[in-house]
């Protein structure tokens, strides 16, 4: 397994182009794969959970042409899937297990989908239940685990009050609505992204959309629920992977950075907010509309960071950058604290631990509890390098990455090459950054 060390740096400069968004990346490659038609897909996620999501679609009948970044998918229209002979392997992406179950629960066949042994860990009782409501034939291990064995059958639409705030789980809910008789309606208890909402509307199914609930109609005949259409589409950068170009820069006081063509749906750009309110300086430049989505660039300048607290109904729309947050918390005045995220513990890895014990190992002082994290600030002393376990997980190994810049001596990243989950560049592109 390939180790990476990272040196101190000075500060951060130039211009980075981020990897298309992965959200938005899987749902425009499962609606492709639906809809009638070649659709063009361009600057489609270069990450390994999107290409899982690409092999599971072409598994699944879907022609899938990649060449750079740009993925041409043909299809034959909502009914024309047809079954694997192989289990579906989802890899480490819970996105492409969770939305597909939602898809192959009202086909005409049975399907089988696997994924990594960390995939294999983490809950699908969450979808499994709803999609059962509707009536979809369901097993997993321990009734919550993949592989998930799912026999395809006619399903009914329901009204589903979504018990906790995920979006993959109101996907899962309304993509499976599409092959439902009636009309599907999801409501979530706090707002979470809606990039299927937004997928679905620009592929031409009609979605209604009023406070926290959302309505898709099936795309049965005489439904007036529109129709999936093949579809020329730009994806945008992922935010997820800017915030640590953002953080990175925000370090040091000469840094200057550009973040070029950045989705800021704003679902998804809570993390400017709280970085703002931190001290963070941060200019969105260029804003434009996108097929739906907002795109934008980004400028970034070195900055103090206050710190603060970060919980309730903000946590559903930062859920992805709490790990780089709770890394910034030793170079804040006072520290980071992390509550109403309990959900972290079942990400790619149990994300609460596995930062609490890498922020130790590097010298922080942190207070772990059940439902997040309290970082003591610089106060508590300066971090120091050390050897860092990101037990598999991208975002443990990024945030690590960025909080080494800015620590005394060098940090190692171990099993650096799980960053390809979400970033494959990422090491080449910050060390390009970086002066030191
Ligand atoms: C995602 C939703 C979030 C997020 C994940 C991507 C999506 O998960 O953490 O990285 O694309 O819908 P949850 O729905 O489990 O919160």
């Amino acid at each position: 397994m390939k180790k990476e060390i990272i040196q101190p740096a000075k500060y951060l400069t130039g211009a980075v182009e981020l990897p298309g968004d992965k959200s938005i990346s899987h749902r425009y490659a499962m609606l492709a794969a639906l809809a009638a038609g070649t659709s063009e897909l361009r600057h489609f996620s270069a990450a390994a959970d999107c290409h899982s999501t690409l092999g599971c679609m072409k598994a699944l009948g879907g022609e899938v042409g990649v060449e750079r970044d740009t993925v041409r998918i043909t299809g034959r229209g909502p009914q024309g899937l047809k079954s694997s002979w192989r289990a579906l392997d989802a890899g480490n992406s819970g996105t492409t297990m969770r939305l597909l179950a939602g898809i192959l629960a009202g086909q005409n066949f049975s399907s089988k989908l696997t994924g990594d042994e960390s995939l294999q860990k983490r809950p699908m009782k969450r979808v499994i239940a709803p999609l059962r409501e509707m009536g979809a034939d369901i097993r997993g291990r321990d009734d919550n685990f993949a592989p998930l064995e799912i026999r395809g059958t006619k399903l009914k639409a329901i009204d589903y009050k979504m018990p906790m705030a995920s979006a993959q789980v109101k996907s899962a809910v309304l993509l499976a609505g599409l092959f439902a008789d009636g009309v599907t309606s999801v409501t979530e208890p706090a707002r979470t992204r809606d990039h299927t909402e937004l997928a679905l509307e620009e592929f031409g199914v009609n979605v209604e959309k009023q406070g926290l609930t959302i309505r898709v109609g099936g795309l049965g005949a005489g439904n007036g629920s529109g129709k999936l259409t093949a579809k020329s589409l730009d994806v945008p950068g992922d935010v997820s992977s800017a915030v640590f170009f953002l953080a990175a820069a925000s370090l040091f006081p000469d840094s200057n950075v550009l973040l070029h063509n950045v989705g800021l749906n704003p679902t998804r750009t809570a993390i400017l907010d709280v970085l703002a309110e931190m001290g963070a300086s941060i200019q969105m430049l260029g804003l434009k509309s996108s097929q739906g989505e907002v795109i934008g660039d980004l400028a970034v300048k070195g900055a103090s960071l206050k710190g603060g607290v970060i919980a309730g109904a903000r946590i559903p729309l930062v859920i992805d950058e709490l790990p780089m947050l709770a890394a910034l918390g030793p170079f804040t005045e006072e520290g980071i604290e992390i509550r109403d995220a309990g959900e972290l513990r079942v990400k790619e890895s149990d994300r609460i631990s596995a930062l609490a014990e890498n922020l130790r190992s590097m010298g922080a002082k942190v207070e772990e509890r059940p439902d997040g994290l309290k970082v003591e600030g610089w106060h508590a002393g300066k971090l120091r390098g050390a050897e860092i376990e990101p037990r598999g997980d991208h975002r443990i190994a990024m945030a690590f990455a960025v909080a080494g810049l800015a620590a005394q001596g060098s940090t190692v990243i171990r099993d650096a090459d799980c960053v390809g989950v979400s970033f494959p560049a990422f090491f080449a592109e910050l060390n390009r950054l970086a002066e030191r």
